[in-house]
């Protein structure tokens, strides 16, 4: 075989196998198209995403080699399609993920917002799958359909300088939590800035996590709520260890929300501070802890299978606004709350007195 005709039958195989082939920036390899995904992930440690649009329907799955770092550049729009998602799931060890300067990740949530939030079918945002020293940073979600960013099964994580903007969805978004964890330990969310329409944080599940700086707006605060099946195990019901600190809750439903499931198997709640929170705007409760939480709704009658321990209450400040404003409630059930410190919290403008039961503090 001639030389030239080897290289054609060489080129030839090649453009069979790899329709578009990813383009190599000095050791660099940047995703334009949706179909270079899969090669330039399992080829590549140094990947940018640049102006990617997914199609309807497909996950963004980017499973990152080792060490690997990616890079999000220009705004990465995923089509409109009504199904569960989630639109991005990044998974690896010892990564890095970085936003660019002006770059964004756009959910399109208009087009899905019905003011039914998950009671019909959307799909979630950005799930994170990651471990060993990982970081996310500089990152921009822009409108996600239902549930942001979903932090799974993670260990030793950082995520730094997020920005989740939802406040197109004022009036038709629902269930757009920012954060939600689950199952994960030695996460650090440090400097994030959440508007949205549920929950800005959410920890389900987990041990040894601080959240710092994190400005939230819009939505229904800094909360924990553990024990939500009620086929878990002790395990599953147990959340230690975790810290929310220096950080700023406004034009919410509340500040700070702890709950626990009373029809949920026995499990902990222990090791928890807030500190340094400031609050303004707050709608309905500024500290609210409830053990009485069944289906997701509060019952009124607290039970002690998830004992809350440990509980910190420090430099909590503030207003509340409007009639149903309340700046503490605590619903304990006989025994279910004890050694908890609570200083400096000081909420004022409340429209109703506040409730205080089997409190194991004097907040009230
Ligand atoms: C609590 O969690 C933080 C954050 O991961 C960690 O730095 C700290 O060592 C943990 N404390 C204990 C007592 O485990």
């Amino acid at each position: 075989m001639s030389r030239l005709s080897l290289l054609v039958v060489l080129s030839a195989a090649f453009v069979a196998t790899t329709a578009t082939p990813a383009v190599d920036l000095g050791g660099g390899c940047t995703i334009t198209s949706f179909n270079q995904v899969d090669s330039v992930v399992k080829s590549c440690s140094n990947i940018v995403i640049s102006g990617l649009t997914v199609p309807a329907g497909k996950t963004l799955e980017l499973n990152l080699k080792d060490n690997a770092k990616l890079t999000f550049q220009g705004t990465t729009k995923f089509e409109h399609h009504v199904w569960k998602g989630p639109l991005v799931i990044i998974s690896g060890n010892k990564i890095t993920v970085t936003g660019a300067s002006g770059s964004k990740l756009d959910g399109q949530g208009p087009a899905y917002w019905d003011g039914k939030g998950e009671k019909t079918t959307k799909p979630k945002f950005f799930k994170i799958k990651a471990k060993g020293g990982s970081v996310f940073k500089n990152l921009q979600l822009l409108n996600c359909p239902v549930q942001c960013v979903s932090i799974d099964s993670c260990s030793d994580l950082t995520l730094s300088n997020f920005n989740i903007d939802n406040s197109a969805g004022k009036k038709l978004g629902h269930n757009t939590d920012g954060f939600d964890i689950s199952s994960s330990k030695n996460l650090i969310i440090d400097n994030a800035h959440v508007t949205n329409q549920d929950d800005c944080i959410a920890v389900n599940k987990g041990s040894n996590m601080i959240f710092r700086n994190i400005h939230c707006s819009g939505g229904h605060g800094l909360s924990i709520s553990v024990g939500q099946s009620k086929t878990g195990s002790f395990e599953d019901n147990t959340i230690k260890n975790v810290t929310f600190i220096d950080s700023y809750v406004t034009d919410s439903d509340n500040g700070i929300h702890v709950k626990t499931h009373s029809d949920a198997g026995k499990g902990s709640l222990t090791d928890i501070t807030y500190q340094n929170i400031e609050m303004s705007g707050i709608r309905k409760f500024g500290i609210n802890i409830e053990q009485d939480y069944e289906n997701g709704k509060p019952t009124g009658k607290p039970k002690n299978n998830i004992p809350i321990t440990k509980f910190t209450a420090k430099g909590i400040r503030g207003h509340m606004t409007g009639s149903n404003s309340m700046a503490v409630k605590i619903l304990c059930a006989q025994g279910g709350c004890s050694n908890w410190v609570w200083s400096g919290v000081s909420l004022s403008d409340a429209a109703k007195k506040s409730s205080c039961t089997a409190s194991p503090v004097k907040a009230c």
